[in-house]
């Protein structure tokens, strides 16, 4: 089974909106550890949209495009259910860009941050082949100044994050 759910976002205003819900979604799931990939060509909003993501977990200060840092690492709190405290977790946010060849991402040393162990948002996944499923594959399509943007799940962790957004959604007042 697979979930999918599709969006208009008019302007970056939106598509920002749009990132600080995803970001809401995966806080009620609990923040699982989730691979996260973005596609869509240079300046259709993945950043933009990664950044409201992080801005919703918590995340203060500037938030940088990892272009050419490859990774950014954040530090995030979370309730830890068992431990009925909070507890910190780091969410990587990768650009994938600039790599050409289909191993660069293991030479790299992605393996271990792609382990399927942590939150990741990846930028550019198509430039790593051998690159594990994601969990979640979002698609930005420009459309002028708007963007249609498009999430499908590939795991039933991902279809969890998608049907618990598309319950709330529904039911919000
Ligand atoms: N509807 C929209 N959604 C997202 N970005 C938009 C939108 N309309 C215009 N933009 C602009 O497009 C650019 C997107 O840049 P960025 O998020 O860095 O793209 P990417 O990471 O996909 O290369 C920003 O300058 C943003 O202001
Ligand atoms: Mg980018």
């Amino acid at each position: 089974m697979t979930a999918t759910l599709l969006r208009h976002c008019a302007d970056d205003t939106a598509t920002a909106r749009l990132g600080a819900e995803l970001g809401r979604a995966l806080r009620a799931r609990g923040l699982p550890p989730l691979r996260i990939a973005l596609h869509g060509e240079l300046g259709a909003g993945k950043t933009t949209l990664v950044r409201a993501v992080l801005r919703e977990l918590g995340v203060r200060g500037r938030i940088k495009s990892p272009s050419y840092a490859l990774v950014e690492p954040y530090s995030l709190e979370k309730l830890d259910l068992e431990l009925k405290r909070s507890v910190q977790i780091t969410a990587y946010h990768i650009d994938l860009y600039r790599f050409s060849s289909p191993d660069e991402w293991l030479d790299a040393g992605l393996g271990d941050v792609l382990d399927g162990k942590s939150l990741c948002f990846v930028e550019w996944p198509e430039r790593a082949p051998g690159l594990p499923t994601a969990d979640l594959d979002i698609r930005i399509t420009p459309r002028g100044d708007s963007r249609e943007v498009s999430l499908h799940s590939g795991s039933p962790a991902g279809e969890a994050v998608i049907d618990g957004w598309a319950y709330a959604q529904a039911h919000a007042g």
